[in-house]
């Protein structure tokens, strides 16, 4: 098994986990309600969001948190996200740009996760 090297191998680790997210009864219907039927524009997004994080070539120069704020998530969402995305990993490929990606996605699911409750308290 290859590591990732391309964005074509970016593009196939996107594809495949969002091939699971969809079949997923717990986190599918939260994407299929945000997104409805136009995923073209996220998985763009999500293309460039992960190109940057392996290859560093700012591919990606969004602000990746504010959208989530507003779906109703919480740690059982992450928890089912990351071991997808793990999943699909695994599937794919091997090597040390195969591991950053699953450490990258634990590190910002406790960013994300940290920010919700913060937000929580704040607002509620
Ligand atoms: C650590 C895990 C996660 C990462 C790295 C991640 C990353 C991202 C990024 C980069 C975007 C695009 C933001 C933008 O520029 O517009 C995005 C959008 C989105 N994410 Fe996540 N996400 C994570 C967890 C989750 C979870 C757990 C859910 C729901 C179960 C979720 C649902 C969504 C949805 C629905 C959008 C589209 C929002 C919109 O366009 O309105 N994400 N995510």
């Amino acid at each position: 098994m290859n590591d990732i090297n391309s964005r074509e191998d970016v593009i196939l680790l996107v594809n495949s986990f969002y091939k699971k997210v969809r079949k997923d009864t717990l986190i599918g219907p939260v994407f299929e309600n945000r997104i409805k039927d136009d995923w073209e524009p996220h998985l763009q997004k999500m293309y460039g969001f992960w190109e940057n994080i392996l290859f560093g070539n700012n591919a990606y120069n969004g602000r990746p948190f504010p959208p989530h704020a507003t779906l109703g998530i919480d740690v059982p969402h992450f928890e089912r996200w990351i071991t997808l995305f793990h999943e699909t990993l695994d599937e794919l490929f091997e090597g040390a740009r195969a591991d950053e990606a699953k450490k990258r996605a634990v590190l910002i699911g406790r960013v994300f996760l940290g920010k919700l409750e913060m937000m929580g308290r704040a607002g509620s």
